[in-house]
């Protein structure tokens, strides 16, 4: 199967073998229709007017967000609409964290954190005096569960969030997030749970009123959307209790405003919204997500395991890469990170680049993990919806070229 047609990107670059999914998705032409249409037809602020373009605006707002919504099973007004899941971690952090955390609660994340499930939560250690503590990773790039379970047992009450990445961008590790929620209640830690869903929402069925999880932050960008857009679900407890309070403030939020004090829209959807928000982009994320249910999300795992095998079978056989994270495909989603010996990951993605094969390079904002594991760099090739064999095939022999060239 391919749907490279859909994607006006591969008509531009026919050769192209666009290997650099992780850091963000091609658009299909439905995404960059349903944009250009809503500004076209109904571009207008939202919220504000009562005149005809601004209710189409409004309208198309509204029922994208419901969509979107809808598509991570969770209500509408559970997901607040961000810029991107930098944005909805940080959000976790000023409309939560610094409410709830004080001086000595403790904040666990794991060794394969991205930077922004990281810096958030030492720049509010700074703030609350919290303490940030990171779980090991095994040998095999997974959760230490054992570790975990040291660190629920060590830390306890103490403990008032744990925050984890879902699928990590540089090891390719499904983490268990089930496994890991019921071992939070095994010790009785009364904490919150956030995900950083940046690389499961585009590749997962993901239904956030069954993971037992408080927050689950995701990027636009990164499932087929445009950049600029992403989300932050929360329970919607969280909200109503107003433990999650907004952390922008301004016009759009407010019910009233007076010279000495502010009433906020009692709309638990509305009052995450200060000032004028993306439309557009909205309207192009809620295409996004039809266009991944049309051809149904189980199915584009399915594709995406069987890409990803194929990936770790083809370049096993290269003897100088040493492919870095679990090597059960089980055990991981829609990418390979590899080491190639004597060559920095730059040079390497140089030569795949001359055959016009893209891939990233570099540390992939993971730069705790490259340093404890002791790699400078790595190279890392990651798959969509439209990815297939002959990308992988292509790879593999541009990277056969690395050994002519270097060696
Ligand atoms: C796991 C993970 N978390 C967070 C992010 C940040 O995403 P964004 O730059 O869209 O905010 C990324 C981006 O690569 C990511 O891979």
């Amino acid at each position: 199967m391919s749907y490279k047609q859909d994607f006006p990107i591969f008509k531009t670059y026919p050769q192209l073998a666009y290997l650099d999914n992780s850091a963000t998705t091609q658009k299909p032409q439905a995404v960059l229709d349903a944009m250009n249409n809503y500004y076209a037809t109904s571009c207008a602020n939202v919220h504000r007017g009562v005149h005809l373009l601004s209710d189409l605006s409004t309208t198309a707002f509204d029922q994208s967000k419901e969509k979107i919504a809808t598509f991570f099973g969770a209500k509408n007004h559970e997901l607040i609409i961000t810029r991107n899941a930098t944005e909805a971690l940080n959000g976790i952090a000023y409309g939560w964290a610094s409410y709830n955390l004080h001086a000595e609660d403790v904040i666990l994340v794991s060794l394969m954190e991205h930077h922004a499930n990281i810096v958030p939560w030492q720049e509010l250690s700074k703030r609350n005096h919290t303490k940030l503590v990171f779980i090991n990773l095994t040998a095999d790039g997974q959760i230490d569960l054992a570790d975990f379970e040291n660190k629920l047992n060590t830390f306890k009450e103490k403990i008032k969030l744990v925050s984890l990445i879902h699928v990590s961008n540089t090891l390719g590790t499904l983490n268990p997030i089930g496994e890991i929620v019921t071992l939070i209640k095994k010790y009785k830690i009364n904490c919150r749970i956030a995900i950083d869903g940046a690389q499961s929402a585009p590749h997962l069925k993901i239904n956030f009123s069954k993971m037992g999880v408080d927050f689950y932050a995701f990027s636009g960008h990164k499932m087929l959307g445009p950049m600029g857009v992403g989300g932050l679900l929360v329970k919607e407890e969280l909200l109503q209790s107003e433990e999650m309070k907004p952390w922008l403030f301004g016009g759009g939020m407010i019910e009233s405003v007076y010279q000495d004090q502010t009433i906020f829209n009692s709309d638990l959807s509305e009052r995450f919204v200060a000032g004028t928000p993306d439309v557009a982009s909205v309207v192009g994320l809620a295409a996004a997500c039809d266009y991944l249910e049309k051809i149904g999300m189980d199915k584009i795992e399915d594709h995406e395991r069987q890409l990803t095998n194929y990936a770790l079978q083809e370049l096993s056989k290269i003897p100088e890469i040493k492919i870095i994270g679990p090597l059960d495909p089980e055990k991981r989603l829609s990418s390979v990170a590899f080491v190639y010996d004597g060559v920095h990951a730059h040079d390497v993605a140089q030569v795949l680049n001359q055959d016009e094969v893209a891939v990233r390079s570099g540390h992939h904002c993971t730069m705790p993990l490259h340093l404890s594991c002791g790699w400078v760099a790595t190279v890392r090739a990651s798959f969509s919806v439209y990815s297939t064999t002959e990308d992988i095939d292509k790879l593999i022999l541009a990277l056969k070229k690395v050994k002519t060239i270097f060696k």
